[in-house]
Formats: structure tokens, sequence, C-alpha cells
């Protein structure tokens, strides 16, 4: 998906893409990148990359078999989520986060998807009053992201975020 006349691109991501996107977007000795683009591989997420004048700008996965937290994903079932959804600091406030977000809505409504979610930071409220421009409703749903990620030295840290949880309607279906 192009955006307008500019110059932001949103596509699968392929195995080349993944450490031009480490070099922008380092996750070191985590090695997201690799992780996603492992799952695309395996067919449970699609694995988003976008470019803004040809160098990568960000990212965000699509996980088909729900939210990546199990109570959500059992409160949300048949609901995919965008996951790790992330623009580097110095493309922030160009579109990317928005187009990332709009090319995943439509592969998910291609797929036969009817509604995709996304948990959001309770304290993240740039990107929270971003996504409900976007048509996101606050389901009203809070749970604790957990996750870790090991420092330069090795280190493991987990982390506990307190979250809200998402959801758009892509079309309407009859109940
Ligand atoms: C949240 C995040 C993904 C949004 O991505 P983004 O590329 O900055 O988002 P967009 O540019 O599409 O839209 C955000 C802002 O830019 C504005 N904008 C949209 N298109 C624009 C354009 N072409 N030119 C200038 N500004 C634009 C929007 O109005 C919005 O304004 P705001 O500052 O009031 O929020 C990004 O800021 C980010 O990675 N943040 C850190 C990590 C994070 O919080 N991830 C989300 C986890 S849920």
């Amino acid at each position: 998906m192009r955006d307008g006349p500019s110059r932001i691109v949103v596509r699968k991501c392929r195995q080349r893409d993944v450490a031009a996107l480490e070099e922008s977007a380092p996750t070191g000795r985590n090695r997201y990148h690799e992780a996603r683009y492992r799952r695309q591989s395996e067919g449970t997420s699609t694995f988003l990359i976008a470019h803004l004048d040809d160098v990568p700008a960000g990212c965000g996965e699509i996980l088909w078999e729900g939210a990546k937290e199990s109570d959500v994903r059992g409160r949300f079932p048949d609901c995919p989520e965008i996951n790790g959804l992330i623009v580097v600091a110095g493309h922030r406030s160009q579109g990317v986060g928005t187009t990332i977000i709009r090319a995943a809505e439509a592969i998910a409504l291609r797929r036969g998807h009817h509604r995709i979610g996304m948990g959001v930071g309770e304290d993240n409220s740039r990107a929270g009053a971003l996504y409900l421009r976007l048509g996101y409703q606050d389901t009203g749903y809070r749970y604790l992201d957990r996750y870790h990620h090991i420092d330069e030295r090795g280190t493991r840290h987990e982390v506990t975020d307190r979250c809200l949880f998402l959801v758009k309607r892509l079309r309407d279906v009859p109940e």
C-alpha cells in the first residue's frame, strides 16, 4: 500500500528486510524482528514493514490466532491483533503508523475477518488517541501485557504493562 503522493510503502516483510529493520529499529539480543519473521513463515502472523523514502521506518505484526495474551484471546475469540507496532523515533508523526494500521485492516478484511484488535498501554495516551481517531473503540477490557527483554549485558527483565484492548469493526456482519 502506498500512501498518497509520498513516500510511505507498507508490505509484508521479506527475509532480506530483517537485517535492515534491525539496523533502523534495533532490538539487540531480543531479536524481535527475527521472531516476527519466523511467525510469519510459520503462518501464524503477517509481519508488515513500512518504508519511508525507501528506508525502514516502522513495523507491526498481525497475529492471526488472536491476541498475544491468553486472557484477551479468550475474551475476544476470532479477533486478530495488531501487535508490536513501532515507528522509528525520527520518523514519527508522518503517517507511518496510520499507514501500517490501514494496511493491516485491509489484509484482515481480505482474509474474511470482521474485526481487528489492538492493545495500548494505559499510559500511552498519544497512541491511544491516534487509534480512537482511526475508528478503534475501547472495549473496556483491561489486562496485563507481560513480556521480557534482554539488555545489552544479557540480563533478562520481566515487564508488566497495564493495557486496554481496543477493537475496530471492519464490516457489519449479521449477529
Ligand atoms: C504510536 C506510533 C506507532 C504512531 O506512529 P506514527 O507514525 O507516529 O503515527 P502517525 O504519524 O500515523 O499519526 C500520529 C500523529 O501524526 C499525525 N500525522 C498523521 N499523518 C501525518 C503526516 N502525513 N504528517 C504529519 N503528521 C501526521 C497524526 O495526526 C498524529 O498526531 P498526534 O501527534 O496528535 O498524535 C508511534 O508514535 C510509536 O512507535 N510510538 C512508540 C511506540 C508505541 O507507543 N507503540 C504503540 C504500542 S500500542
